[in-house]
């Protein structure tokens, strides 16, 4: 029989598979449930079962416009209870989550900060920490710390994930994903990106590396520099907008681009978020432009604003995180993302076997930990 492609990744999520051996053993989350909000797709589900192989109950909801169906169904078919199927409505989305916290997990595994800060507005005791996967997260929960208390581990910060995941892989899978969901030619075209962090950094290098000739914009003026000394134009955020083809945000956050910088557009300018939220392109308040005169909405996640002065302007997935968005989104590549989950898989079970303290709130991954998932990659390599 045909197998799917949610056992494609499984097969290649070579550290989790190997993880999941030893926890079938030891059983590190025996009695405790695990709560997440998470991009529910291929490797978010390999994940789970993995963690639901060391003994956790989970429970799990999905992430704003990116639960996949298929992924969803192969959770719930297999225990793992999922609250909620895809959705891009924001009250559903809160209500999910606040969903999975009814089951008042014992550990959280969050994705943007959310099910922490919402376990703030409803304490309960039995809550022995977890970990945090994104940038955007930790900002968030940062200035909360003294009121959580709770032993957090930031995955974003650990070295692996910022040079594997975020660099690496979301460089790859933005270049990917235009590709798929709009077939334009990257060649030639000026793309300029937003945000020079980590995945900024591997988004421009993908896309010169494609041809394009790439723009940076970055309120930091060292990381302006960074850019600048990498070899990529660093002009003022309204020239770069001006002369884009393809405008990508990937900063964390909200308002990079709105309505006021819709008179600087080309026509035919396309607008992307690969940021975590999406609020990076003000969609609704270019939507409601006074300048904007038709919409148009193509298959495949494009809109386009037909504008009064005639110009076109596109925007892919509605601002939402577009290499997990279109048709047959892909996200980043399995093995960066096996890498990723490896570290929250061990974060996961140092939190619950007592090896990280309550002062340890919002903090990096602990180096050994780092060190022994990229040992067990590179062993795998070279096995
Ligand atoms: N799409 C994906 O698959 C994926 C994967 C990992 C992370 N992310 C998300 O991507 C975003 C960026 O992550 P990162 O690790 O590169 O973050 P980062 O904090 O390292 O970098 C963000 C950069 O954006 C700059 N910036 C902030 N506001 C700006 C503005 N208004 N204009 C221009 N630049 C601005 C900052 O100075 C910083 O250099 C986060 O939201 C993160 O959660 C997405």
């Amino acid at each position: 029989m045909m197998k799917n492609r949610i056992e494609w990744v499984a097969r290649n999520c070579r550290l989790l598979t190997s993880i999941a051996e030893e926890f079938r053993n030891s059983k590190p989350f025996a009695g405790k449930t695990i709560g997440t909000g998470i991009h529910l797709e291929p490797k978010t589900v390999a994940l789970l079962l993995t963690l639901q192989e060391g003994g956790a109950r989970v429970v799990s909801t999905g992430n704003l416009n990116t639960t996949q169906q298929g992924a969803v169904d192969h959770l719930a078919a297999r225990g793992v209870t999922v609250i909620g199927g895809p959705t891009s409505d924001i009250a559903e989305h809160q209500r999910n989550l606040k969903g999975v916290l009814s089951h008042k997990p014992d550990i959280i595994l969050d994705n943007g900060g959310d099910l922490f800060d919402l376990w703030l507005k409803d304490r309960y005791a039995s809550l022995l920490g977890g970990t945090e996967e994104t940038t955007s997260g930790r900002m968030h929960l940062e200035p909360l710390r003294d009121q959580i208390r709770l032993p957090i581990l930031v995955i974003n910060d650990s070295p692996i994930k910022q040079f594997a995941e975020n660099e690496h892989a979301v460089g790859q899978s933005v270049l990917e994903s235009y590709m798929r969901i709009t077939n334009r030619v990257t060649n030639g075209q000026r793309v300029t990106v937003f945000g020079y962090g980590a995945c900024g950094k591997g988004v421009a290098a993908n896309m010169r590396g494609a041809n394009a000739k790439v723009s940076v914009v970055d309120n930091d003026p060292l990381k302006r520099l960074q850019a600048h000394l990498d070899g990529y134009d660093t002009p003022s955020r309204e020239v770069a907008l001006a002369d884009a083809d393809f405008v990508v945000t990937v900063t964390g956050r909200q308002g990079v681009v709105g309505e006021a910088d819709l008179a600087l557009l080309k026509n035919g300018a396309i607008l992307a978020n690969a940021g975590h939220f999406p609020l990076e392109i003000d969609v609704p308040s270019i939507r409601e432009s006074a300048n904007v005169a038709d919409r148009e909405q193509f298959e495949d996640a494009v809109e386009t604003l037909v504008m009064k002065d005639g110009r076109k302007i596109h925007i892919v997935a509605e601002g939402h995180m577009f290499n997990l968005a279109g048709p047959r989104p892909l996200g980043n590549s399995i093995e960066s993302m096996d890498l990723g989950f490896a570290l929250q898989a061990r974060c996961l079970e140092a939190v619950v076997l007592g090896n990280v303290s309550s002062s340890d709130c919002v903090v990096p991954v602990p180096r050994e930990i780092d060190e022994r998932v990229a040992n067990a990659y590179l062993d795998l390599c070279y096995a």
